[in-house]
């Protein structure tokens, strides 16, 4: 059975290039103090003066343009086939006149990129978000001919007020109709105040392993509450980061509809799908967790048979010391092999069986 990653990022040369032409996030610069060690500057508030120029954003180099960097690390991880995505912020900050070219040029250059390597690279198609809702749908539908997209990564602005906004149905239902699967990733975690005034001395942390999963659980809290998916029933998306909390806090996201007297009111407490439903039905989970505990949830919530490896979130988390194998790969390996310990058939669905069923990988 192979090894399969659907959640590992490329930034193509046509985006590097958009990202070098900028002057504020997100852009790659360098700094006086450092000329020949670009960073790329991606996250809110990773540009604040207060921070030193050479701690701002992260270093960046071939790992996240080169293909054959990507493939080498394949091979060193024993990965098979890997299903690649933008990274973020995508294309959420162009304008409305520039977003349908710029997506077409892009996933253009990455159906190119896996047809290069047959067999071993799939990918997520990228949304002109900002654009009018003709050139998103158009985009949608263009995605759904090409060889080796699987679906599409968005992030939680939407068009710009979440994925509960109901203008975005047309996107759902060009989704839907079409079989792709959405994956959803995080990127503008919470409002900076919540990490306190003593922020900067805790380098990416909080936003990283808090305000990312927590941005994508209200993201996906919102859209039950929405009611997306009683519109769209078969609309799927894939949760990065085994869904942030949501295996953890479905139940108290019951509980309060249930207990919500103001929807009890509207009669938004009846008829409507419940969150187990949905998790069990429309969502999948990757494996970005690092732990037996947070996957147990994640198989607990949605099954292990809608849990899809995606161990490596590469070319993020490199290992800071010098070492061969990605301690961030090692570590979701070893909380997988741990958790489905004495029943292999399990495992090996959860690290490429799923993802090659789910996502029709080889035809
Ligand atoms: N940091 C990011 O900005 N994106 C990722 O996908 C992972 C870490
Ligand atoms: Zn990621």
């Amino acid at each position: 059975m192979p090894i399969v990653d659907v959640h590992t990022h490329i930034y193509p040369p046509t985006y590097v290039d958009l990202l070098r032409s900028r002057k504020t996030a997100p852009y790659i610069r360098t700094f006086p103090d450092a000329p020949d060690s670009p960073r790329l500057i991606i996250l809110p508030g990773e540009d604040d003066p207060s921070t030193p120029s050479t701690s701002r954003g992260r270093p960046i180099g071939p790992e996240y343009f080169d293909m054959a960097q990507k493939i080498a690390f394949m091979d060193q991880h024993k990965i098979d086939t890997s299903v690649i995505s933008l990274a973020n912020p995508w294309l959420d900050f162009l304008s409305a006149e520039e977003a349908g070219e710029v997506a077409r040029r892009i996933n253009g250059d990455v159906e190119k990129i896996c047809a290069a390597y047959p067999g071993r690279l799939y990918a997520f198609g990228t949304l002109p978000l900002s654009a009018d809702m003709e050139t998103i749908v158009g985009e949608v539908k263009r995605l759904g001919g090409m060889k080796y997209m699987r679906g599409v990564i968005i992030g939680t602005s939407g068009l710009g007020k979440g994925l509960d906004d109901e203008a975005l149905d047309p996107v759902y239902a060009a989704l839907e109709e079409s079989g792709q699967l959405i994956f959803l990733h995080p990127h503008y975690g919470l409002p900076a105040s919540v990490y306190g005034p003593r922020a900067s001395e805790y380098g990416h942390v909080l936003p990283l392993a808090l305000g990312f999963p927590l941005e994508t659980t209200i993201a996906v809290a919102r859209m039950l509450l929405s009611g997306v998916w009683d519109r769209f029933k078969k609309l799927n998306v894939l949760l990065a980061h085994s869904g942030g909390t949501l295996p953890f806090l479905a139940g108290r996201i019951e509980s309060c509809i249930q207990h919500d007297g103001y929807l009890k009111k509207l009669g938004k407490t009846k008829n409507r799908r419940h969150v187990w439903d949905i998790l069990k039905t429309n969502i999948y989970l990757d494996a970005v967790i690092y732990s037996e505990v947070g996957l147990k949830a994640a198989v607990d919530a949605s099954g292990a048979d809608r849990l899809l490896f995606a161990g490596t979130d590469h070319p993020f988390f490199p290992p800071l010391e010098e070492a061969k194998e990605w301690h961030s790969v090692s570590t979701n390996y070893s909380a997988i092999s741990k958790a489905f310990e004495g029943d292999g058939d399990l495992a090996r669905g959860v690290l490429g069986g799923n993802a090659v069923r789910i996502l029709r990988l080889g035809e």
